[in-house]
């Protein structure tokens, strides 16, 4: 068989299902000129494993992923904005998505002054703070709308709305690229008349250091570690970025995960207790309002008092890679091959732009074959 379907739209692979892989997917699809399927060795209904990253995530849209990287991708800016858009649509009040996000208020807090404009001015209901509501440590603090990500809720979201509109799924874990480029998903699923695809898009996250054919030595590990509460009363994000990174971020279901840290090259998969000591009393100090309200009304709330709130200790491992992400096209195998990796602290904040970026090298490398 060809690359073509009978409907002659072009077979397309996708590698990897995480908030990547599947945002890619769903952006090639709904162009209409192909048919999507993605293999993937972890998928959004699995239980928690630290080889899928997206599971870990707290998470928020900043607005702009500037604080996490090193060496950006020359289209960053425009990535993170377009992003933000696509998902404050989804997140609005009767949207089909709106389950999966909440919409609040956001006060970040910087240890040194930021040059102006500040590129955080765009953001709806942005605004500098007063002094007095800074918190210790702080010298400038800014308050702007945005949303989070109840991101179980959202990863299955972005999987139903695929398979909606005729993406398929296999699971399986690759070896080497070439597998799928030479076979398509034959191999995975024992099929005996497989599909050559007409291109692969790799979105495979910290798997882009290990899979054959990428290998990419620069994808390291940034470990997180957090905390999930129940603590329905929190509603507004709270966001420190210097010194040890802290955040308060509350999700629809009245869950709020606590953290955190952002250690490059440690890869310890699971939560550390001298973390999690440091974690409660390190927030409790930054954001009292952590502490259940009836003990705030009685007197100053301690550590012991968050305990019973806490759902679970958590651990995940961020895809990062110094140069930004990767999002390129690699011809010299037997179909095009395009990258997608290497998001970091900032897969979600990036997921849309990204995938826009790669699904115009995906019909460059394509236009240029036919
Ligand atoms: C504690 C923490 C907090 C975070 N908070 C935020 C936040 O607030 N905002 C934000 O934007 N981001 C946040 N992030 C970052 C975000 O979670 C990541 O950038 C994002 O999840 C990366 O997604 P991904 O799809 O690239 O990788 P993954 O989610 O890891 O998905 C990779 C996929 O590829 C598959 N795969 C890999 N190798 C192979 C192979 N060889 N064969 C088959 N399949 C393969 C995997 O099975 C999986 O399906 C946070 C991360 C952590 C750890
Ligand atoms: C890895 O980083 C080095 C140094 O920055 C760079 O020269 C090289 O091209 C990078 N490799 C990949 C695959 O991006």
């Amino acid at each position: 068989m060809t690359s073509e379907t009978t409907d002659s739209k072009k077979v397309i692979i996708v590698i990897g299902a995480g908030v990547i892989g599947l945002t890619t997917a769903l952006r090639i699809q709904e162009t209409g000129k192909y048919h999507v399927t993605i293999i993937a060795e972890t998928l959004p209904s699995d239980p928690l494993t630290i080889r899928y990253t997206s599971q870990w995530a707290g998470a928020i849209h900043s607005g702009s992923s500037h604080a996490y990287v090193d060496e950006a991708h020359p289209k960053q800016s425009e990535i993170d904005s377009e992003t933000f858009k696509i998902m404050w649509d989804l997140s609005a009040p009767g949207s089909e998505a709106e389950r999966c996000f909440k919409r609040l208020t956001k006060k970040s807090y910087y240890g040194e002054s930021k040059a102006k404009p500040y590129l955080l001015e765009s953001m709806p209901d942005f605004r500098y703070m007063d002094a007095g509501e800074l918190v210790e440590g702080s010298v400038e603090g800014v308050s702007f709308s945005t949303f989070t990500i109840d991101v179980p809720i959202y990863l299955n979201y972005l999987l139903s709305r695929f398979l909606a509109h005729g993406g398929a799924i296999v699971r399986g874990q690759v070896q080497h690229v070439s597998q799928v480029m030479e076979d398509g998903i034959g191999p995975f699923t024992g099929a005996k008349n497989s599909c050559k695809p007409a291109a692969v898009v790799a979105c495979v996250g910290l798997g882009a250091r290990f899979l054959g054919g990428i290998e990419d030595k620069n994808v390291t590990a940034i470990r997180g570690q957090t905390i999930l509460l129940r603590a329905p009363w929190v509603d507004e994000c709270i966001h420190t970025y210097d010194g040890p990174l802290s955040y308060v971020i509350p999700r629809r279901s009245g869950d709020v995960v606590i953290g955190g840290t952002y250690v490059k090259d440690d890869w310890y998969p699971l939560a550390r207790l001298e973390t999690r000591k440091e974690i409660l009393a390190r927030i409790l100090k930054l954001y009292p309002k952590i502490a259940p309200p009836e003990i705030r009304a009685i007197r100053e709330p301690a550590v012991e008092d968050i305990e019973p709130i806490i759902i679970e200790d958590r651990c995940g491992l961020r895809p990062g890679r110094k140069q930004g992400i990767r999002i390129d096209v690699d011809t010299s195998g037997a179909v095009p091959l395009v990258l997608n990796y290497g998001h970091g602290g900032y897969g979600y904040i990036s997921s849309w732009g990204s995938a826009s970026v790669a699904l115009e090298l995906l019909d460059g490398a394509l236009d240029k074959k036919t």
